[in-house]
């Protein structure tokens, strides 16, 4: 593998070789050479559009928020056309007290959305660690994942999800149909033990629960009820963000867990999600971006690795359709992602990053917290304190916390250490 381009490297992951409709890129392509990156300027998040300076929390609250968030709205994921439906239910499936050699209480639970007998079903398997079932209920890590819940672990008893999943060259799985060929291939990604042991309850769904990753015309999943978008509405990040909020529904009533501390995390077009979730949602206690990249936390205007046109082309489904007219033209968006983690402002936030992961630009990733330490600090926090990216696998812990690991796009033990000693240090203590 060392022979390789890091950006191939990407393309090469088994779900993202498969998931992508378009061929290989050709070398040269696509920037990954830091003298290349453009002069730019970012829009101030502390200057309303009308060029009023914002000077006080109050000044940010009432009226910069407000507008960041139509913006990002208008332009980018689109506006959620729902809420949480009058009719949504869910019941526990399964429960298991001994679950992982006796750390965890484990619970299945299928949350149907709008309570409809035809309508989507969400599955999501939840590990609380014993001890929060006995004394004080646990923080709780959410976070989609890409293949099912049966991919997160080589319990044997975690069923297949229904419908469509990404194909795995490397499970030999090639016909989009759930298998037993992928259970547990990502449990490397899920360490949902190392977790357990910290105190933490982790709690995941499949991602295709909520919409099938496929431009398909928005015929399934949610959108089977809530019809294709309008001009202007969600995409599938979209939608998956608003799965997370609903989650968040049922995890603030379950029992052994801390609604209060929950932290929304996820990787890649997962992270991306996580992202816009925390900022809508601001009962995330804190949100976790694992290699988001374009779109989630990276600067859009550094035109470094992934571009908006290149995003949009191969996955036309992910954004509001409007997304598309900023092909190209990143320095015209009124906003940039800065101004997405300011919307998570003040409450905590860690973007993590990987040294080989160039398409996902982890300089941008980290020039991102930097655009956004002036509301984090008009709002009280310490903010980023740093202004240079740390060196590989040093944790900057803070209201704004930052890693840059070794290695490629993926999720590994070392950013999950992080995710705890960030979570141990920044989930507010009640
Ligand atoms: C592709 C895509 C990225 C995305 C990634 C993933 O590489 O270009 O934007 O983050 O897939 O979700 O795995």
């Amino acid at each position: 593998m060392a022979c390789l381009n890091p950006r191939f490297m990407v393309f090469l992951s088994p779900l993202v070789f498969f998931m992508s409709p378009l061929p290989l890129t050709t070398a040269g392509e696509f920037n990954e050479d830091e003298a290349k990156v453009p002069a730019y300027s970012l829009p101030d998040p502390l200057t309303s559009a009308d060029g009023t300076p914002i000077k006080d929390a109050a000044a940010w609250r009432s009226q910069r928020r407000p507008e960041l968030m139509q913006l990002f709205e208008q332009e980018i994921y689109g506006r959620t056309p729902v809420g949480r439906p009058p009719g949504m239910t869910w019941r526990t499936v399964s429960e298991k007290n001994d679950a992982r050699e006796g750390r965890a209480v484990r619970r299945e639970i299928e949350i149907n959305l709008f309570g409809r007998d035809d309508g989507p079903v969400v599955r999501l398997l939840l590990y609380v660690p014993v001890r929060a079932t006995q004394t004080a209920p646990a923080p709780v890590f959410l976070g989609l994942n890409f293949e099912g819940n049966h991919a997160t672990t080589t319990e044997a008893d975690i069923p297949l999800p229904k419908g469509w999943v990404p194909n795995n060259k490397g499970a030999g799985l090639n016909d989009n149909t759930p298998s037993e060929k992928t259970r547990g291939v990502q449990a490397d990604r899920w360490l949902f033990d190392m977790a357990l042991a910290r105190g933490y309850a982790v709690a995941t769904a499949y991602y295709g629960d909520l919409d099938p990753d496929i431009d398909d015309d928005f015929k399934n999943g949610v959108h089977a009820v809530t019809g294709k978008p309008q001009a202007g509405e969600w995409g599938s990040i979209g939608t998956w963000a608003w799965g997370l909020s609903r989650m968040l529904d049922v995890l603030e009533k379950e029992s052994g867990v801390d609604g209060k501390k929950a932290v929304v995390m996820g990787h890649s077009r997962l992270g991306k999600t996580a992202l816009w979730a925390g900022a809508q949602d601001e009962r995330f206690a804190a949100v976790i971006s694992n290699n988001s990249g374009c779109g989630g936390a990276a600067l859009s205007r550094r035109i470094f690795g992934e571009t908006v046109a290149r995003i949009n082309t191969s996955f036309p489904h992910w954004f509001t359709s409007g997304y598309k007219k900023w092909n190209g033209r990143e320095a015209d968006c009124p906003v940039d992602q800065h101004q997405l983690i300011a919307l998570i402002a003040p409450r905590p936030l860690l973007v993590t990053s990987a040294t080989e992961d160039l398409w996902a630009d982890p300089k941008g990733e980290f020039l991102s917290l930097v655009g956004a330490d002036p509301v984090y600090r008009l709002l009280g926090t310490s903010g980023l304190e740093i202004t240079a990216q740390p060196p590989p696998d040093q944790l900057h812990n803070g209201p704004l916390a930052y890693l840059l690991r070794t290695g490629p796009h993926d999720v590994t033990a070392t950013d999950w250490q992080a995710y705890l000693d960030f979570a141990d240090a920044q989930l507010p203590a009640k």
